[in-house]
């Protein structure tokens, strides 16, 4: 069975006017299929840059990367096929009602009118969206929109789904409903990777994860695995929680990721 998400010494470098920028410096992922993948690391680190390489969003420096088992550089459009994306920023039109995107881009994809009616009904169930179907997307909660955006990338029933801080910015009752339906989704069998900036969320969601910190993997393990050997090597009475574990790879401080995460929610 092939690697849900595969990378092998993936590198993104930056060049311009302003010099270059060393943004991944040889990331490796073994994401197996059915798993919650959290993909960890504070502002900066690299997370977006890594999501956009393993999508065909943005273009190797050097290194591989396999998603579902296609080469996303040799094979872009078929490895497409088994991806769906939503990127930290939804960009969602306004004026159309949330039945009207998922349909039109069940359409995209290839449905008849029919099925893709059918699809968009199924996906709004998913995401609970029923009630708010035929409304403006324009008068959505920050929570709705970003709910519409995960059924968005659903509708070509990929077989990994990549979230790229699907919860930033939203409040704490919204986020719990995104993690319902990120559950609701992995039990349907789709891969999940997914990025945060919430500790909390992947010691809930993640079968197994990876903390990242300018450009490299700092840390790797299920939750379980590396709290027991942060615990060890501390002698700590029990065990740390993955805040203490992300303090300790990352080498920050509490204030200083506090005023992170008060940055992006500004
Ligand atoms: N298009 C770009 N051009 C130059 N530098 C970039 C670009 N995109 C991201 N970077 C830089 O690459 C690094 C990693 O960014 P990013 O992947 O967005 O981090 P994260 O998603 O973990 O916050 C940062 O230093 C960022 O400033
Ligand atoms: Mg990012």
């Amino acid at each position: 069975m092939p690697l849900a998400v595969e990378a092998h010494q993936l590198v993104k470098r930056f060049s311009g006017r302003g010099g270059t920028v060393d943004a991944v410096r040889g990331v490796d992922l073994r994401v197996e299929e059915g798993e919650v993948f959290g993909f960890l690391g504070p502002n900066g680190a690299g997370k977006s840059t890594t999501v956009r390489m393993l999508t065909t969003l943005m273009t190797i420096t050097s290194g591989t990367a396999r998603v579902a088992g296609i080469d996303v550089s040799d094979e872009p459009d078929a490895a497409r096929r088994g991806i769906g994306v939503a990127l930290q920023e939804v960009g969602l039109d306004p004026r159309q009602t949330g039945r009207e995107l998922l349909v039109l881009q069940a359409r995209l994809f290839g449905s008849s009118a029919s099925q893709a009616a059918d699809r968009a009904q199924e996906l709004l169930e998913l995401v609970d969206l029923v009630d708010a179907a035929d409304r403006r997307i324009k008068g959505y909660s920050g929570g709705m929109k970003r709910r519409l955006d995960l059924a968005s990338a659903l509708v070509h029933q990929p077989k990994v789904l990549f979230l790229d801080e699907p919860t930033t910015g939203l409040d704490p009752a919204s986020r719990l409903t995104v993690w319902e339906e990120m559950r609701r989704i992995n039990a349907q069998g789709t891969t999940v990777f997914l990025t945060t900036q919430y500790l909390e969320e992947a010691d809930q969601l993640c079968s197994r994860l990876a903390i990242i910190d300018g450009g490299l993997i700092v840390r790797e393990g299920t939750p379980v695995e590396l709290k027991a050997e942060l615990r060890r090597r501390r002698s700590l009475p029990q065990d740390p929680s993955l805040d203490d574990v992300f303090l300790d790879a990352t080498g920050r401080t509490r204030e200083r990721i506090a005023g992170q995460v008060q940055e992006v929610q500004g």
